[in-house]
């Protein structure tokens, strides 16, 4: 009898009938797992069973591979190998995706510490104009204040500065243009004008405040800084009263061993004038590169109130003699600091303004 089948014949037909099978399940699948989407974890998780657990889908194409033919396994395995490798890819991209959303969204983490709450703190500047009127009003000073946009009369004139008098270039000053009788203060002694115009002696003040001179801006100097003056006026005002509250001021700021030296000086205001010097205290006046190997450093100016500038402000000068002194801020943060370039009061770097906090 004759096969219509032969064996070989049914055998291919069977064949492929199996590996398409396979294929179509393979690509079907492939499709649907390329498409998958998953917002949370739980979901993944499901998908991960339903396509690769044990009893998962693909799993049940790995135990239906054993009914392929030999021959049609190479291709078939290979097929399956990716489908099993691109299923898990997916799933884990898709847990990739998740876990990246979740931490740029609330990723606050409530059992961490606190970061520190930063504190600011006095600028160095302050912290010295504070001390230099905490030792003067010790002393009995009061503290007095005037304006920045001043006149010539309070500034200059008042003070025994003749017009055209060269010493009023001592001073670089900053006019304003539409007015030159107005002008920056270059120096806070235009406060003690205004004290002495309304008040009758005792005197005892000292005026704190920012001024301003027409300056090349460097380490050493500013156009705009800040001063400490001082004015006593009062019946027998004498030089010793001058030396000893100056000494004091300096032993008090700069420690008890401070030494003080008077030099002769010219100011319009003054007479006598001098300049004040400290022993220098980085090396307690052996020398070093800070006082230039002098042992001194140069710290205010000082003298006895010129007759000519009670005169001006209507205050009997043959009852009342009294001294004055005037010192720059930023010239004693430098010294009583170690900072060796003024502009760094002004830029006000945190890094630096920092460093003054622990001290105060
Ligand atoms: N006013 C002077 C200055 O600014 C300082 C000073 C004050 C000098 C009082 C003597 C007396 O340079």
């Amino acid at each position: 009898m004759q096969d219509i089948f032969p064996h070989g014949e049914t055998q291919v037909l069977n064949t492929d009938y199996k590996k398409l099978r396979m294929i179509d399940k393979i690509k079907n699948l492939s499709g649907e797992i390329e498409a998958l989407k998953a917002t949370t974890e739980k979901e993944i998780e499901e998908l991960r069973i339903k396509y690769l657990s044990k009893k998962g889908e693909i799993s049940q194409l790995f135990g239906e591979f054993r009914n392929v033919p030999n021959e049609m396994k190479r291709e078939v395995g290979q097929l399956l190998n990716e489908l099993k490798n691109s299923a898990t890819d997916k799933i884990n991209s898709l847990k990739g995706s998740m876990q990246a959303e979740a931490s740029s969204g609330n990723d606050m983490d409530l059992t961490l510490p606190a970061s520190p709450i930063k504190l600011g703190s006095r600028h160095p500047l302050s912290v010295v104009k504070n001390e230099i009127i905490d030792i003067f009003t010790r002393l009995g000073f009061t503290i007095s204040e005037g304006p920045e946009v001043e006149d010539d009369w309070h500034v200059f004139s008042a003070l025994n500065f003749p017009e055209e008098h060269p010493a009023r270039d001592m001073q670089d000053t900053f006019f304003i243009e539409k007015n030159p009788d107005i002008l920056l203060r270059t120096h806070t002694s235009s406060v003690q004008v205004r004290v002495m115009e309304n008040e009758q002696p005792p005197i005892r003040t000292i005026s704190p405040g920012r001024v301003f001179r027409n300056e090349a801006i460097s380490a050493r100097a500013h156009c705009i800084f800040h001063q400490v003056e001082g004015l006593y006026i009062d019946e027998n005002v004498s030089f010793a009263d001058l030396k000893q509250t100056l000494l004091y001021f300096a032993q008090e700021m700069f420690g008890k061993e401070t030494q003080i030296r008077l030099r002769p000086s010219f100011f319009p205001f003054t007479e006598p004038s001098a300049e004040m010097d400290v022993t220098c205290n980085l090396c307690g006046g052996k020398g070093c590169n800070v006082c230039k190997y002098t042992g001194w450093l140069e710290i205010l100016g000082c003298g006895m109130v010129d007759p000519n500038v009670l005169k001006s402000n209507n205050i009997d000068s043959e009852k009342y003699t009294g001294f004055a002194f005037g010192m720059g801020v930023e010239r004693i943060a430098m010294l009583k600091f170690g900072v060796n370039d003024l502009r760094l009061f002004f830029e006000n770097d945190v890094r630096f303004l920092d460093q003054f906090k622990a001290a105060y």
